[in-house]
């Protein structure tokens, strides 16, 4: 995944783009690059940190004065991160210059038609080939329109794109497309800027265009004109291609702040986000839990986005959430993190809604032949929604007819757009490549739909409900009591394990997801190798990891159904000499002459418990890799959303 931003206006551009790739960094970090318009364009490009390139475009002066610019931040697919991998790509005489955000799938077949015409290519990059592609057709498509010849060389490539153009001999023309890739045009006035996610656009303006699939927007400094690819390119050489119509394209509201994407004082975005998970799970919860006014211990949960069909996908007038209560199986579909909220919901769903549920990597599914039914019902959880292969398992079960429900944070993201009907997490936006807030938002959106569902279906009583609905509202007031206390406890664990090379999480039940998650927390900032394991499952072959000082991370709440095992084995480790670290529930004494260090968690009902378990091992994960000095935002390889397969 790269991040990509424009801008054309009346301010000098390079400080804006420099600002703008600093909140697009999480997005990836390998290298770094802007283009400002002039005869030749000018184009600086730095392999490293955003910091690196605002070096050399602080030296470089008014060398990269102009008000019309393109900035990149990488993430390399193809060709190692270098200053000359980096984009902007030119033509070899800069008179073109793109921005990309995608893989091209045909690139070396491309590459080669173009290079046998004389086209040298200086880059390993897929992204070159645009710039050469552009120039080849202007030559080619005598009085052709940019917007033409864009269009035209889009259809020819095959993959996914975001992507953004500007031109020597055009100093009022930028160019942005997309296909497979985010981007989003901002509206200011007189200005306008493109952007892979609205955290670059909020400081400008809150006025944005979503950009649809298979869409190019033409951006002047006084307008802009969207179209789609196909009808720019079946009108060709008419020159009477129409713009999609306002409705079409709605200019929307952004609801983001500067002071959300900012690190408020943190050291980092993901202590940050940490620290904010009880306001961020107030949010998931606002207005969808509540109790009608004058009739205590009552309690309502509503989901407008279940209870409406988008526009035009509900022939039938029957909501989802009754498709949804007459499924004969829910599928989860979703990687990393958020397989493991969906993991989670399972066993929230399985017992408060008492409908079958299956909980699949969207990376598998979708090279599999999987037995989807109409009947089915997919949700796929995603906190960018813009994962491909979650995309892509979306799209088997709309092949398969099945209900497509979306559970996502980023608005107007792809999945977002591509489900039935879905949930906004309403996490704010997560910087942190590592996940946090949106974690405990998707599990908070998924107990709230497990319950819906569960009143829809006739499964639960309305006492048990409320007991669900009330316990699950008080959940952000307890995590954050807990907190400041917590901080100073995992801080303390944290000193004697930040040296570890491997570390065993462990749990049962709903608390083996938890277990995983800790193990993919602590192995992604800190590069400890960490593995999660159901406690009793260990006994079959991960035992033989156990020994002297080996820190194991045990997840042990008496409201488990599994909590005697889950006890035996907390002795069973501390028998083989591990460093054993029990969490456990408020006043619970049983491992004082066992564990080394036990961590109390505030009481809630099992089903709950996941949200409040995870966060020591969030707040261990963290510190432990600070101290040992790691990059936490932006850990090595690792990008905030996998836009690639
Ligand atoms: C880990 C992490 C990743 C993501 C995964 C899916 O902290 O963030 O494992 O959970 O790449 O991303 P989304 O949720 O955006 O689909």
């Amino acid at each position: 995944m790269c991040g990509i931003f424009a801008y054309i206006g009346n301010k000098e551009a390079a400080s804006l783009l420099i600002t703008a790739l600093k909140r697009l960094e999480y997005r990836g970090y390998d290298s770094a690059g802007i283009g400002i318009h002039g005869v030749p364009l000018k184009v600086r490009k730095k392999v490293g940190k955003v910091s690196n390139l605002e070096e050399d475009v602080a030296h470089a002066g008014n060398q990269v004065s102009g008000t019309l610019g393109i900035a990149h931040t990488r993430w390399a697919t193809h060709g190692k991160p270098s200053d000359i991998n980096a984009h902007p790509h030119t033509t070899a005489e800069s008179s073109i210059a793109v921005v990309h955000n995608g893989v091209i799938e045909n690139n070396a077949a491309l590459r080669e038609q173009l290079s046998s015409k004389g086209y040298k290519f200086v880059s390993q990059t897929d992204t070159e080939l645009l710039a050469h592609l552009v120039q080849d057709l202007k030559k080619q498509m005598e009085g052709a329109t940019y917007t033409e010849v864009v269009a035209t060389a889009l259809r020819l490539c095959e993959g996914a794109y975001g992507v953004a153009f500007i031109f020597q001999d055009e100093p009022d023309l930028l160019i942005g497309a997309r296909k497979g890739s985010p981007l989003i045009l901002g509206v200011g006035q007189g200005e306008h800027m493109l952007a892979s996610d609205a955290s670059a656009i909020v400081e400008h303006t809150k006025d944005v265009v979503y950009l649809r699939e298979g869409e190019l927007v033409e951006v002047r400094r006084s307008g802009f004109k969207v179209s789609e690819l196909h009808k720019i390119i079946s009108s060709l050489g008419k020159n009477s291609w129409s713009p999609r119509k306002d409705a079409e394209n709605p200019i929307v509201r952004l609801e983001l702040s500067l002071e959300q994407i900012e690190k408020g004082g943190y050291k980092h975005f993901m202590l940050k986000e940490i620290m904010d998970q009880p306001n961020a799970m107030r949010n998931a919860l606002r207005g969808r839990i509540y109790q009608p006014a004058d009739v205590p211990d009552k309690w309502e949960i509503k989901l407008g986005g279940l209870e409406k069909a988008k526009e035009g996908l509900s022939a039938d007038g029957i909501s989802p959430l009754e498709r949804m209560a007459n499924a004969s199986r829910l599928i989860f579909a979703a990687c990393g993190t958020s397989w493991h909220s969906s993991l989670i919901a399972k066993y929230a769903f399985e017992k408060l809604a008492g409908v079958a549920a299956e909980v699949e990597y969207a990376s598998e599914f979708r090279y599999r032949k999987p037995l989807i039914c109409r009947s089915d019902c997919l949700i796929a959880i995603s906190q960018s929604g813009e994962t491909a292969d979650t995309l892509e398992a979306i799209k088997m079960a709309k092949q398969h007819q099945a209900l497509t429900i979306g559970v996502v944070n980023v608005v107007g993201s792809s999945i977002a757009r591509e489900t039935d009907a879905g949930m906004y997490l309403h996490a704010g936006p997560e910087i942190g490549v590592a996940s946090t807030k949106a974690f405990t938002c998707q599990v908070v959106a998924l107990l709230l739909m497990a319950l819906r569902l569960g009143k829809q279906r006739g499964v639960l009583s309305e006492t048990t409900l409320n007991s669900y609905c009330a316990a699950l509202n008080s959940v952000p007031d307890s995590i954050e009591k807990w907190l400041a206390a917590l901080t100073d406890q995992t801080r303390i664990v944290s000193k004697y394990f930040r040296l570890a090379t491997n570390a065993i999480f462990s749990g049962m039940g709903i608390h083996f997801p938890v277990a995983l998650e800790g193990a993919l927390k602590l192995k992604e900032i800190s590069y400890i190798h960490a593995e999660g394991f159901p406690a009793s499952e260990i006994r079959h072959g991960g035992i033989t990891l156990i020994r002297n000082f080996v820190p194991v991370i045990c997840v042990a709440m008496r409201s488990d159904p599994a909590y005697e095992d889950m006890k035996q084995m907390v002795q069973d480790f501390r028998a083989k000499d591990a460093a054993v670290v029990v969490l456990t529930d408020d006043g619970n004494t049983d491992f004082s002459n066992i564990a080394h260090f036990t961590l109390h968690c505030p009481d809630t009902k099992l089903e709950l418990q996941p949200l409040m378990c995870c966060i020591p091992l969030q707040l261990l994960s963290y510190y432990i890799a600070d101290m040992r000095g790691c990059s936490i935002d932006q850990p090595r390889n690792l990008a905030k959303s996998v836009t690639v397969e």
